[in-house]
């Protein structure tokens, strides 16, 4: 029989972020466009799942499944709805989640940007804008200054290369541009935001841990060298530029992974007629759940020599038919890479309780809890007590 066991002090967690979860972001430019009808299943975020008034029960809900550690994300167009204007009754807000956080005893991943920005920033062309960093910053110093004793692990950004891809590339996410152009000048400035944003943590709090959650996939192509090379160049871009490009500035490696992509089937001469990136992923690359992806991706990130953590990790899954199968299959890979001698320290599961999923709307259920949208109800899932168990013994058999 096999057993898994984890290292001392493993973080067992999960990963939500603000606007995903809080409902009523008035002054942020998902809630502007989302107005203009775009969610895919015709919702709107609304009030989500109200975490921002039942942050408790649902902070006992985790505490509940013995879980040791909590990623969350500050909501930047509360903390300044107008531009240099910063609401300190929102600050309060914040302080007093993280408070309860810390009461309980949760090491507290603390994400800066989670995709959304205030209107008045998106107005000026967002990221595409060369100020936006010295307006992060600005964000960024005012809110370590607030909370410097309630965060263990600082995250600067959110999955910079899917937000570029999504918003700049394919364009299905505001502001719905598609130029390679805008797509560089948004990366640029995200890579500087994040070095900056690290120099001011540390600044700030010299012993701080920095770092991204960074969307990581793995990309394979078993069938022909054509493909095997556009592999390779995918994760080039797609995994390790961004790493590359900020390379003194992590004390810690986090990544968000969720499936692999298989590249195939490759006709040159098309993919050159369309260089849409949105097509060449319809027609080239088919998505698929391989835990052993986690692996293959962290054993890249091992030359760093920094701990690891996984930021997210989760399937959408309404029965919750797949989901035990799934943690415990990706729990396994990552404890064959901590025997391997790898430094993983944590695993956050996407997410604590079902959201508002961007485009997508509230159709994907990725919860450990689910929720009940009419009433605001939580009902754990099977999976949670699953989860639950793991974290308490620190492994599974
Ligand atoms: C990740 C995002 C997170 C959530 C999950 C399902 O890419 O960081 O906000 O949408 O996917």
């Amino acid at each position: 029989m096999d057993i898994y066991k984890f290292p001392r002090n493993f973080l067992w967690g999960v990963a939500i972020s603000s606007y995903q979860t809080e409902g009523n972001n008035l002054n942020s430019d998902w809630y502007t466009w989302e107005k203009l009808g775009k969610i895919e299943d015709g919702s709107s975020s609304g009030r989500a799942c109200d975490f921002y008034h039942r942050y408790q029960e649902d902070i006992d809900l985790a505490k509940k499944m013995n879980l040791n550690s909590f990623r969350l994300s500050i909501e930047w167009s509360r903390i300044e709805p107008t531009k240099g204007k910063f609401n300190e009754k929102e600050i309060e807000h914040y302080k007093n989640v993280l408070l309860y956080l810390k009461k309980n005893n949760f090491k507290v991943f603390l994400t800066l940007w989670h995709f959304t920005l205030p209107n008045w920033l998106a107005e000026i062309g967002g990221w595409e804008n060369r100020k936006s960093i010295f307006y992060f910053c600005r964000y960024t110093e005012k809110i370590v200054k607030n909370f410097s004793d309630l965060a263990d692990f600082w995250i600067t950004l959110n999955e910079p290369v899917m937000y570029t891809g999504s918003a700049y590339l394919t364009g299905i996410w505001p502001p719905e541009k598609r130029s390679l152009f805008n797509a560089i000048k948004v990366f640029n400035h995200l890579v500087k935001a994040h070095k900056k944003a690290y120099q001011i943590i540390h600044r700030l709090i010299p012993q701080a841990q920095v770092g991204l959650a960074q969307n990581v996939v793995y990309f394979h192509a078993p069938q022909n060298p054509i493909d095997q090379h556009l592999s390779w160049i995918f994760n080039f871009f797609y995994n390790k530029l961004f790493y590359l490009l900020t390379k003194k500035d992590h004390d810690f490696i986090g990544l968000n992974y969720y499936y692999s992509y298989l590249v195939s089937n490759l006709r040159l001469a098309k993919k050159l007629r369309r260089l849409a990136v949105r097509s060449l992923k319809k027609k080239y690359i088919k998505v698929e759940i391989y835990p052993k992806g986690i692996y293959r991706v962290i054993k890249m990130f091992k030359k760093y020599n920094l701990p690891i953590y996984i930021t997210e990790n989760g399937l959408d899954d309404e029965s919750d038919q797949k989901r035990p199968i799934f943690i415990r299959e990706h729990l396994k890979w990552l404890h064959y890479g901590i025997k391997k001698g790898i430094d993983i320290r944590g695993y956050l599961y996407w997410s604590l309780i079902d959201n508002f999923e961007w485009q997508e709307g509230f159709e994907p259920r990725f919860g450990l809890i689910e929720v009940d949208y009419q009433t605001l109800e939580r009902k754990p899932r099977q999976s949670a007590w699953l989860y639950a168990k793991i974290a308490k013994e620190n492994g599974f058999i």
